[in-house]
């Protein structure tokens, strides 16, 4: 099958192509023929796409580890999904990547695609609104009247997390660039604070039950004097990651998997009541773009794999 995999020695993180062979699935697997790939801008060099899990060195991971596309064989054991079916997902971050022909993953993170949504629509949902989700009701605990801060409300998480929280009658106030302040209004943030011009802090005085950071460096921190007592703030930046400051490190978390979740977002974008932008669509020959070239506009990179026939 042809893929994108990253160079083994290069100095800065480049995919190159290569032809390897189709994987199978195993016991509890599902193989998927990828139609579309949403990626992420700062994954390359993420430590599961360089490590094994044992801490090995990695070579030629295949990146992106969110997809659409349609179940193409079943391992023993699985019993929720049948072949042809469309679905979109999300696979394990240390598995191979779905810049792919065919990419492995597991029933519990994948789900019947939305029914309203092409693939390339569909791939760039998973792992964005999963991880907008969990961060809200995980770990905020959101309820409606809550009054809920999303830093980078425009951003491919972002989008998510004002439209989710919104939905769920929360208050909603956010920062962003202002070129997005009608954007993020539509979204559902009718205060929206430009962060070129305006420090939140200076602006915001009355305090948030759910701080939701996906931008990172300070802002946390500068964040954290606007939550209420009780309130939850949470961070998923990845410049946040390996931050030793207790604080940030209590607020961080990874997006898991979740097909509950995926069906419950799949049943809101299906009644247009949830949208997702796609911000440029790259042929597979062409992935190492979504990672190099700023591309402006809304949403995710999607890279198209097998396209459906017209
Ligand atoms: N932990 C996890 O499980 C997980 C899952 C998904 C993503 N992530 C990480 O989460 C982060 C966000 O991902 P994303 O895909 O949403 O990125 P994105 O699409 O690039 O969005 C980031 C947004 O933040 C805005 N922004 C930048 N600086 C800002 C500031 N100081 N104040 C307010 N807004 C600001 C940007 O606006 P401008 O472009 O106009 O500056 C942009 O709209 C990344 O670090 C990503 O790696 C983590």
């Amino acid at each position: 099958m042809r893929v994108m995999r990253l160079a083994d020695s290069s100095e800065s993180p480049k995919l190159v192509e290569a032809s390897i062979p189709q994987p199978q699935p195993g016991s509890g697997e599902v193989l998927i023929r990828v139609a579309a790939a949403g990626t992420i801008r700062t994954e390359l060099g993420w430590y599961p796409h360089t490590h094994l899990k044992s801490g090995e060195p990695r070579q030629n991971a295949i990146p992106a580890h969110e997809f659409a596309g349609t179940v193409v064989a079943i391992g023993e054991g699985v019993t929720d999904f049948a072949l042809d079916e469309h679905i979109y997902g999300m696979n394990d971050w240390f598995a191979e990547g779905a810049l792919a022909e065919y990419c492995l993953t597991t029933p519990n993170a994948i789900a019947p695609a939305p029914r309203t949504l092409t693939p390339t629509q569909a791939a760039t949902v998973p792992i964005s609104a999963l991880t907008a989700w969990q961060g809200l009701f995980d770990r905020g605990h959101l309820q409606p009247g809550h009054r809920v801060l999303v830093h980078g409300a425009a951003g491919s998480v972002g989008l998510f997390a004002v439209q989710i929280a919104h939905l769920h009658g929360a208050h909603v106030t956010a920062t962003a660039s202002g070129h997005d302040t009608v954007f993020a209004r539509e979204l559902g943030a009718p205060q929206l604070i430009d962060y070129h011009s305006t420090r939140f802090e200076d602006v915001l005085h009355d305090p948030f039950n759910i701080i939701f950071d996906t931008v990172g460096g300070d802002m946390l921190l500068r964040s954290l004097p606007l939550l209420k007592t009780g309130g939850v703030a949470v961070t998923v930046s990845s410049t946040n990651e390996n931050s030793t400051d207790e604080r940030i490190k209590k607020a961080f978390f990874i997006v898991e998997p979740n097909q509950r979740q995926l069906m419950e977002i799949a049943a809101l974008i299906d009644t247009y009541k949830l949208r997702s932008w796609v911000k440029a669509v790259l042929p597979l020959c062409q992935a190492n773009d979504a990672y190099t070239t700023q591309i402006p506009g809304h949403g995710k990179v999607v890279v198209t794999v097998n396209p459906p026939a017209a």
